[in-house]
């Protein structure tokens, strides 16, 4: 049945906070209302700060809620890719009921059976998805309720984060007086957004450049089989313009967001403009290819990062090549750059909603898109989570509640709009630790 309801996507990033309210109707997603707010109390996508979070959360949502015109109760969070750990899971039951016809209460309890297993103290279950069941050794069934079996079994994927990051980020989310809907696998919801069905099943890889890390994720046979969290992102490259050229962080983002290119072989030395140095009191003139050339020596370490994980996976021989998006792609110059030193097909993945024509928004629509899709099927199993026993209907838009059509963007976004100059502070010192260790492995589980 084509959906019909109100779902809202936040995407909680380190640079800044996301919202997307989208009213689906018959199935057609409109959105009708988006937040963006300059975030506070992460570290390389990570939550360090629960109260500065809660605070940049309720900020973007306030802002949704005013272009949406409704109050929002409800939303999908994506879960970044740190330690995320994915296996395959199987469970078999005996069908309960005396007529032997497949109820709800089958498939959570063949979903359990599935759960059984041995997981670290450090770690827990964050999600199973269903992929096919048996019943009675009939395979390939999707659906098996209203079937007749006295045997079903249910083969699917588990996937498993560390306590601490999830914990943060659900009482983060409680705490923001919301109520956590979807805790959804980020490159999971991205990598099915974004690809077509053909870059899927054959192989594509999607690097997401965010702010404070870089997620490179790998789809192939129409699964995500690996992803790699590099904690360096846009923020690292708007630090190094302002440390080489000596200047605030606030104007090396608007540098590198005004002038900024990655391949310098196309930028000019005659191309000069001024920049406030500390301890001048005139500004000095940078010429674009000098700037550039800053940008590149960090951008290059990144994708070079990502070619040796995806080398060592063969991953850069896949025919669907790479997909750059999040707002670190809209740097000019990061297509070229990346196909240099990937040596594959590169192309930029921008999102194409009225008003939300800018990589950021990318992980956040994806969000809401994928919150959508999910069937009952899904809902049944996570009960084996959860506990929880009803199949949740999407939130209606109440009638006193309607959007408030004349206030959804009818623009693009323009990086005034989110106020660059003032949405960045002096990055806090970023000591190694946990993060520096953040490499989630899904390693070819599959093969
Ligand atoms: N037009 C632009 N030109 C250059 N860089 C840009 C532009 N727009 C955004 N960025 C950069 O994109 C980065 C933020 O991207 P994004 O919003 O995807 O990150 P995030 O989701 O907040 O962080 P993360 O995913 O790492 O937790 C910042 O470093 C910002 O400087
Ligand atoms: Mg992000």
């Amino acid at each position: 049945m084509a959906k019909t309801g109100l779902y809202t996507g936040l995407d909680i990033g380190t640079t800044s906070i996301k919202v997307v309210v989208a009213e689906y109707i018959e199935g057609q997603m409109n959105i009708i209302g988006v937040g963006n707010a300059k975030s506070e109390g992460l570290n390389r996508g990570i939550i360090v700060d629960i109260d500065k979070t809660v605070q940049s959360i309720q900020r973007a949502i306030r802002q949704a809620e005013e272009k949406a015109g409704i109050k929002i109760t409800n939303v999908n969070v994506g879960l970044p890719a740190n330690l995320l750990q994915v296996e395959t899971c199987q469970g078999m039951i005996a069908v309960n009921s005396d007529s032997k016809e497949i109820t709800d209460e089958d498939v959570r309890n063949v979903a359990s059976a599935a759960l059984v297993r041995s997981v670290p103290p450090e770690r827990q279950i964050v999600s199973i998805l269903p992929q096919e069941f048996t019943v009675d050794g009939f395979e390939g069934i999707k659906d098996p309720r209203g079937m007749i079996g006295v045997r079903l079994e249910m083969f699917g994927l588990l996937f498993t984060g560390p306590k601490t990051i999830v914990h943060n980020l659900t009482s983060t989310v409680e705490k923001a007086g919301l109520v956590l809907d979807e805790l959804i696998i980020a490159p999971l919801a991205l990598t099915e957004s974004i690809l077509s069905d053909g870059e899927r099943d054959f192989g594509t890889t999607v690097i997401d450049m965010g702010g404070g890390q870089t997620t490179t994720a790998v789809m192939h046979d129409k699964q995500l089989k690996f992803t790699d969290v590099n904690p360096e992102g846009g923020e690292f490259v708007t630090r190094d313009i302002s440390v080489v050229l000596n200047t605030s962080f606030n104007n090396a983002e608007a540098l590198k967001v005004n002038y900024g290119d990655a391949y310098p072989s196309r930028t000019s030395s005659n191309e000069e403009f001024p920049v406030d140095v500390i301890g001048k009191s005139e500004p000095i003139k940078i010429d674009e290819k000098y700037l550039s050339e800053i940008i590149e020596a960090r951008v290059e370490q990144i994708f070079q990062k990502s070619r040796e994980v995806l080398r060592d996976i063969d991953a850069l021989d896949l025919p669907g090549g790479v997909v750059l998006t999040g707002g670190g792609a809209s740097l000019p110059g990061v297509v070229e750059l990346a196909q240099d030193i990937l040596d594959v097909n590169v192309k930029l993945f921008v999102p194409n909603h009225m008003g939300l024509r800018n990589p950021v928004f990318t992980n956040v629509i994806s969000l809401v898109e994928y919150a959508a899709s999910l069937n009952d099927i899904y809902h049944i199993s996570k009960g084996a989570i959860t506990g929880e026993r009803t199949i949740p209907k999407p939130t209606q838009v109440a009638q006193s509640a309607a959007p408030n059509y004349s206030q959804v963007p009818q623009e693009d976004y323009k990086p005034d709009d989110y106020g660059y100059d003032d949405y960045y502070e002096e990055p806090k010192e970023k000591g190694p630790g946990l993060l520096d260790k953040a490499k989630g492995f899904l390693n070819n589980i599959f093969d």
